[in-house]
């Protein structure tokens, strides 16, 4: 049963906003603890607002990309996204991307209960196949326990946190 401390939210444009900093915090400290997700250190707050504002907030604006939260004792502990900027020919599909738990918040179901509401999401959006990839068997785990498939492996596909070596990439699907 879901952890009732844990609160999920799917943020609206101006609730996104409100959230653009904690947003970019979590970010930088999931790079600095090791997250293989684009960035490579240093990666500091200015880098990440960048991206939360550049890439993030105009298609959460647009309604084209939902942007979740999690909040534990009234701290943003985690987010994900689901991506539906898809070409014309793929109504039906989204990425999922950028799932991220705070280093002090992991092992309590976070990952899981924003992947759940997410889900919940695309559902309603008519979004019936997710799509994403990751780098991280801890991610990896997550994702097969709530039933993605594993399509194939891209070996060497990006450089770690620290950018010190190149990492495989899984990709994996899910049809709901
Ligand atoms: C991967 C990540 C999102 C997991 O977040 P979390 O909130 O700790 O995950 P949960 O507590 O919901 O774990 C759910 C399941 O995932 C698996 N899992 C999560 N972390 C794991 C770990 N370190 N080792 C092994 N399995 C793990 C387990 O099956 C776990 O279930 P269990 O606790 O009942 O055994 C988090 O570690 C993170 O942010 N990592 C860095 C960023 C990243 O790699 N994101 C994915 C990019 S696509």
């Amino acid at each position: 049963m879901a952890d009732p401390a844990i609160t999920i939210a799917t943020l609206s444009p101006n609730d996104y906003v409100e959230h653009e900093v904690a947003l970019a915090e979590l970010l930088r400290d999931c790079v600095a603890a090791g997250a293989s997700v684009n960035f490579v250190m240093p990666f500091g707050l200015d880098d990440s607002l960048a991206y939360w504002r550049d890439k993030v907030s105009p298609a959460v604006q647009t309604g084209q990309r939902d942007v979740l939260t999690a909040h534990v004792d009234g701290r943003l502990a985690g987010t994900v996204q689901l991506d539906c900027g898809t070409p014309p020919n793929q109504p039906h599909r989204a990425d999922v991307s950028k799932l991220l738990v705070h280093p002090a918040f992991r092992r309590r179901g976070i990952a899981r209960a924003l992947m759940e509401a997410l889900e919940a999401n695309a559902g309603r959006r008519g979004r019936r196949l997710l799509t994403l990839d990751t780098a991280t068997d801890d991610a990896e785990a997550l994702y097969r326990s709530l039933g993605y498939q594993r399509t194939g492996i891209i070996p060497g596909y990006a450089l770690d946190a620290a950018g010190e070596c190149f990492l495989d990439t899984v990709i994996m699907y899910k049809t709901l």
